[in-house]
């Protein structure tokens, strides 16, 4: 098999989805790695690394795509990748494709077997390659957020710890999955006052013997919603449906009510956002102002933090990409029923329930 690493090209991203690590375990398992100049420099693993893994490096990336049986990527392909993508090659990488239309159409027209990385499923029915960056992100959201919150940047100049005898900072987190439970995490250590809101209760009751007292714990409804929203300096976006297009928890009216200077940032816009005012915003230009509310909206967050992500990335797609080598693409998803899950696009059809509904190809 030969797996091709082309350089990704997002604005802004930093990530790279195999370490010299991972490709000398490809190798050695009978792969051959075709990896892109420079393709892992941001993350911080230079050519001769890769080199030394075992990897052939080539100068340009069509010459990565020509060749591959499997493509290895991080994030979707973008407009400028779709003539390099061969007719009936495998694809594994995020794709989020319910916020893309137009990338399915052509995973559709060139037959192309995408395995999102998002929808590959553990044996407890998680996803346990879409929460290592949900992590990250969640994580990230707070420091970003109390960034963003400062006079100089557009703020409201609330510090979310306060000092004592001053107000902390109110941090509202809608979602408290992964990358919920991990803002709430950062958001509880900078000293803020958290709240958090989801559906289920058993992830608010853990969350509620986690921190004995110190978040308030909300079923998701609107009345909380609009109360907590409305209040909140900072407001993070962590909801999921399962490869659907995120469901809209906050309205327009209720960020309208927001206190000037107070910031949004929207984990869930590479499913399409899950605040009605939100628009995807990139690394160049992470945020704007509407309703006098900072929103931020970056859909590769993970990339402000090459290394860490990458690292993180790599340790959990390891297990997947060493089976799809030993065992072939097609034996490895007829014998791994948690990978093939991860099966979003195959001989032109989209396999995948979710993505279909949320696209309306059904
Ligand atoms: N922007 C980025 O760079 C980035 C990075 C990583 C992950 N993500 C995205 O973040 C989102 C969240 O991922 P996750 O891993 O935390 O998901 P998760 O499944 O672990 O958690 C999602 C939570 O949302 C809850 N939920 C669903 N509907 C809700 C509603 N109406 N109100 C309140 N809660 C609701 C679920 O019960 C669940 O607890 C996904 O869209 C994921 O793709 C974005």
């Amino acid at each position: 098999m030969i797996i091709g690493v082309p350089r990704e090209i997002k604005i802004g991203e930093t990530r790279v989805s195999m370490t010299p690590s991972l490709c000398r375990h490809c190798v050695a398992l009978g792969a051959r790695v075709v990896v892109e100049k420079s393709a892992g420099l941001t993350a911080g693993f230079t050519d001769a690394e890769y080199r030394a893994a075992g990897a052939m490096i080539a100068n340009v990336s069509a010459k990565v795509w020509k060749s591959a049986d499997l493509v290895l990527k991080v994030k979707e392909p973008l407009a400028s990748e779709y003539d390099l993508l061969q007719e009936g090659q495998a694809l594994f990488t995020y794709l989020h494709l319910a916020a893309g239309p137009e990338l399915t159409k052509v995973l559709l027209r060139k037959r192309i077997l995408g395995i999102a990385y998002e929808t590959v499923e553990g044996a407890d029915g998680n996803f346990p390659l879409l929460k290592p960056m949900s992590q990250i992100a969640g994580r990230l959201s707070i420091q970003i957020g109390a960034y963003f919150l400062q006079s100089q940047h557009g703020g409201s100049g609330v510090l979310l710890g306060g000092i004592p005898g001053t107000m902390p900072g109110h941090v509202v987190v809608v979602g408290a999955g992964n990358s919920g439970a991990h803002a709430v995490q950062m958001a509880v250590g900078m000293g803020a006052r958290v709240t958090v809101l989801d559906l289920d209760t058993r992830k608010l009751e853990a969350l509620d013997m986690e921190y004995r007292g110190r978040v308030v714990t909300l079923m998701s409804n609107p009345a909380n919603l609009a109360a907590e929203v409305a209040d909140a300096d900072l407001v993070i976006g962590a909801v999921l449906i399962p490869a659907a297009k995120a469901p809209t928890v906050v309205s327009k009216r209720i960020v309208a009510r927001m206190r000037p200077g107070s910031v949004i940032v929207d984990i869930a816009i590479d499913q399409g956002g899950c605040i009605e005012s939100i628009r995807p915003t990139s690394h160049q230009k992470p945020v704007y102002t509407q309703h006098g509310v900072i929103h931020y909206a970056v859909p590769n967050m993970p990339a402000l933090v090459g290394r860490t992500s990458t690292l993180g990335l790599t340790q959990a797609t390891e297990p997947y990409v060493a089976m799809l080598v030993r065992r072939g693409v097609a034996r490895a998803l007829a014998e791994h029923p948690g990978l093939a899950r991860g099966v979003n696009t195959r001989d032109g059809r989209i396999v995948y329930p979710a993505v279909a509904k949320a696209l309306g190809y059904t």
